[in-house]
């Protein structure tokens, strides 16, 4: 119960968010699904879009007006999980295999706030970082990159190969401009403090909310 508890908490906490006419984007995991249960029970008439189907299928289920996001230029808000936490902000994401599109409803939102349990903070980011591959040149992609094995995982919405880069992580931000530099990935899991602005993380019954970067 004590991690579950630390999720729920930090997600009811997000929850608690979401305003009226606001435009949301819900981020994928076990620790969005308590946060979709938390904004169902205070049903604002707020437009979501998900990031992953299974999101969508949930947020729908509970009541939730889910939108898609082809047309819909900005997000007032997203929330969303996390696979590691380091000190200065940067995160692992993608452990369930959707970090393309998190990462896009992230880029889109005005502040980006991640929950999770305290299970994810460490004291620096170690592998696996997630990644998706185009599956044309595959081989040829996963030589280049090395330390890269492909995930046993259904491919991504868009058909993208979901894939693990098991190399060192010393550097975020260098191995970041390595993997979007290398062709054939799609996105990688590296999410870069300027794009988080807040976290939210359950530590045994309270809270924690720290401020990475600032809200417009
Ligand atoms: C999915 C993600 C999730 O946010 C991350 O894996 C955390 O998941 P959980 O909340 O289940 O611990 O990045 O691609």
């Amino acid at each position: 119960m004590g991690v579950e508890g630390e999720k729920r908490r930090a997600a009811e906490a997000a929850g608690e968010l979401v305003e009226d006419g606001m435009l949301v984007g819900l981020g994928t995991g076990t620790t969005v699904a308590f946060l979709l249960v938390a904004i169902a029970r205070r049903a604002p008439t707020a437009v979501f879009v998900a990031s992953s189907p299974r999101t969508e299928q949930a947020a729908r289920t509970l009541g939730l007006r889910v939108h898609p996001f082809d047309a819909i230029e900005r997000l007032d808000l997203a929330i969303d999980g996390a696979d590691q936490i380091a000190p200065g902000g940067w995160l692992i994401k993608g452990g369930g295999g959707a970090l393309t599109r998190e990462k896009v409803v992230a880029a889109a939102a005005d502040r980006f706030v991640v929950i999770a349990d305290a299970t994810k903070l460490v004291d620096a980011l170690h592998a696996p970082v997630p990644l998706e591959l185009s599956p044309f040149g595959l081989a040829a992609t996963i030589r280049r990159l090395g330390a890269c094995d492909v995930r046993n995982a259904p491919a991504s919405p868009d058909g993208g190969v979901i894939a693990d880069y098991r190399g060192p992580v010393t550097a975020p931000g260098e191995l970041a401009r390595l993997l979007s530099a290398t062709p054939g990935v799609i996105a990688h899991g590296l999410f870069e403090p300027e794009l988080v602005s807040e976290l939210l993380v359950g530590v045994g019954a309270t809270v924690r909310h720290t401020i990475i970067g600032a809200a417009p």
